[in-house]
């Protein structure tokens, strides 16, 4: 990415909202009206985006840290790294706080279709972008380096050193508060590259905050994940993590809360459903088939909203939660489900026998 796709990109609102219509308007339209309005209705559905209480909290802790950061004495400040399991939906939640931190940040710039510019120095024109964002695309440490450059259209040629001694030009010459870092799970123990992107990013954190800035990063722990071991960035490393949704009673509340706002954003669009249908009756097959990860809640939903409008029940019923296309990994954990009740069960059973 380069630093005038990030401020498009930041712009970028997406479809608006189709329109409205009771099931007899969309039974009374002729065919072509109607397949052109299930198509903009689909259009947008691939957009929308759903209120996630969790996401919004972790969006609040990011801000705060962020925020502190930009007020204390120039030096090293704290990082955040967020953390969750591959697709439960963190790249989005950091995408969505770092695209306000941007618009907060331009101010008035932030409406003008051109990315934002200012001198530096006398005859100087330079980028004005406070927000980097860089999709660690391997622990290769000419690459991260390249990619911070070029995001700013930087020249990428050169010895390592000297292309990781221009980072300080970058901040100052962009006004750089912000850089975060995606998928640093691919930082991994034992390996040199990933050890000196690691040190780089150090480096990166000093530099930026000597001028206010900060270092997020986002990505899976694992347990051989370089980032979540290294002793020198612990003491600053303030860790955000979001979690799948659970299907122990006393996860319900949430799953439901989360359901229900989709449904306020959703039930629109299903004239023929009564309210409840997402929260109450359909809530357990929901959460059978995506084991309460976003990413393939999201999808589900998209997909049986779809089959609702194409079939004309305008309704989202078992069977189109049943006929879902899902990932791998939701397709597999289903089918390990029952085998994970049974041992449960037998597990209880064997306390209760324990305990006799
Ligand atoms: N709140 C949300 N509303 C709508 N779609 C979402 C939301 N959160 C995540 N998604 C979608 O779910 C998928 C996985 O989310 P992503 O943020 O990429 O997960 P992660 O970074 O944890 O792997 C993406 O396609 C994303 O667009
Ligand atoms: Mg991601």
């Amino acid at each position: 990415m380069k630093a005038g796709d990030w401020h498009q990109f930041a712009r970028h609102t997406g479809p608006e909202p189709p329109a409205v219509y009771t099931v007899s308007e969309l039974r009374a339209m002729p065919t072509r009206r109607l397949e052109a309005y299930i198509e903009e209705r689909n259009a947008w559905l691939q957009y929308v985006q759903l209120p996630w209480a969790a996401g919004l909290r972790a969006q609040k802790r990011i801000d705060r840290i962020i925020k502190d950061n930009a007020l204390r004495a120039p030096g090293a400040k704290n990082v955040v790294a967020v953390t969750a399991k591959h697709t439960a939906g963190k790249s989005t939640q950091v995408r969505a706080w770092a695209n306000r931190f941007y618009r907060e940040t331009l101010g008035p710039a932030f409406d003008d279709p051109t990315p934002p510019t200012w001198r530096p120095r006398p005859g100087v024109h330079a980028q004005d972008v406070p927000v980097c964002w860089i999709d660690l695309g391997s622990g290769k440490i000419r690459l991260f380096t390249t990619q911070v450059l070029s995001f700013f259209g930087y020249p990428t040629n050169g010895l390592i050193p000297d292309l990781v001694a221009r980072f300080s030009d970058v901040v100052e010459n962009h006004r750089l508060k912000l850089l975060v870092v995606d998928d640093i799970n691919m930082l991994q123990l034992g390996n040199r590259d990933a050890r000196q992107v690691l040190d780089h990013l150090k480096h990166i954190n000093t530099v930026l905050g000597q001028h206010g800035g900060s270092l997020v990063l986002v990505g899976r722990r694992e347990a051989n994940s370089l980032v979540y071991t290294d002793p020198q960035l612990a003491g600053r490393l303030h860790v955000i993590q979001l979690e799948t949704f659970r299907s122990e009673p006393e996860h319900r509340a949430e799953w439901q809360e989360f359901l229900h706002g989709a449904e306020q954003v959703l039930l629109p669009y299903l004239p023929a459903a009564e309210p409840g249908l997402l929260p109450r009756s359909l809530a357990p097959d929901i959460w059978r088939r995506t084991q309460g990860f976003m990413g393939d809640t999201v999808d589900l939903l998209r997909q049986v909203m779809h089959m609702a409008a194409e079939d004309g029940s305008w309704t989202i019923r078992k069977s189109h939660v049943a006929a879902a296309f899902l990932s791998e990994r939701a397709k597999t954990e289903e089918s390990m489900l029952p085998v994970l009740v049974r041992a449960k069960r037998a597990e209880a059973q064997r306390q209760v026998g324990a305990a006799r």
